[in-house]
């Protein structure tokens, strides 16, 4: 694993347990199941196996039917393992896997922790079978949400001191870069950042102004 992978994942390697106790929390669940229901149709039909890059504790792989995750922290990883995950210990920008070996390779909430977002990209489309898809699933850095997380990582928060938040479009620019097509888009968490989110309905297409946006994008058929 490069060392670069390994630094940004320090704050998940260390605060482990509380990372994955707040979606036992009245706020984390309501927004854990409003961004599920965000996702869940993108992978609608959509086959196995299925792999998540920054598994994390695995709440979201057990909730989306991933089997597989690969994460830069290991701690986090003994939570998924517990969940029933097959987890491998690693970066996202050096899979540990043969090429074409997923039908879906899944990055919810990950991409801005990553320090190399490009060659994460690349690794997952090395990964991805021909037609299969890429979901990535992002905080926007102009919504009230991403706004909320910036300040609290520039008051110090561990999660979110070094994180960096994308636009829509530079996420659409990232995956066009590197030869992948969008072909899905959903958004939700229209209601501005409190410590009491309310239920939503989750909707198509993806909105700036979401505080959470994911796209599923698939790489020509011709990969290989
Ligand atoms: C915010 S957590 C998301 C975890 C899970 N997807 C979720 O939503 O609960 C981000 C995860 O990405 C991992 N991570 C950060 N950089 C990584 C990298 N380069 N390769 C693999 N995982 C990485 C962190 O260790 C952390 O577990």
């Amino acid at each position: 694993m490069t060392q670069r992978a390994r630094d940004t994942a320090v704050p998940f390697e260390a605060l482990a347990e509380r990372y994955d106790a707040w979606y036992d929390e009245p706020a984390g669940r309501t927004l854990f199941d409003l961004e599920v229901a965000a996702l869940r149709p993108l992978l609608h039909e959509i086959g196995h196996p299925r792999l998540e890059v920054g598994i994390g504790t695995g709440r979201f792989a057990v909730a989306l039917d991933v089997e597989f995750g690969v994460d830069a922290a290991f701690s986090p990883l003994t939570y998924a393992d517990r969940r029933g995950r097959r987890v491998v210990f690693g970066s996202g920008e050096q899979l540990p896997f043969v090429a074409h070996a997923f039908r879906a390779v899944v990055l919810v909430a990950t991409l801005c922790f990553v320090e190399d977002p490009r060659a994460i990209v690349r690794a997952a489309r090395r990964v991805l079978r021909p037609g299969g898809r890429l979901i990535i699933a992002i905080v926007p850095r102009t919504s009230t949400w991403g706004q909320r997380y910036q300040t609290m990582g520039q008051a110090g928060n561990p999660f979110y001191r070094d994180a960096h938040f994308y636009t829509v479009d530079e996420l659409a620019g990232l995956l066009a870069e590197e030869g992948l097509t969008i072909v899905d888009r959903r958004s939700t968490l229209f209601q501005p950042p409190s410590d009491e989110p309310y239920v939503e309905v989750a909707q198509d297409g993806a909105m700036e102004d979401a505080g959470f946006v994911a796209v599923a994008a698939v790489a020509p058929s011709t990969d290989s």
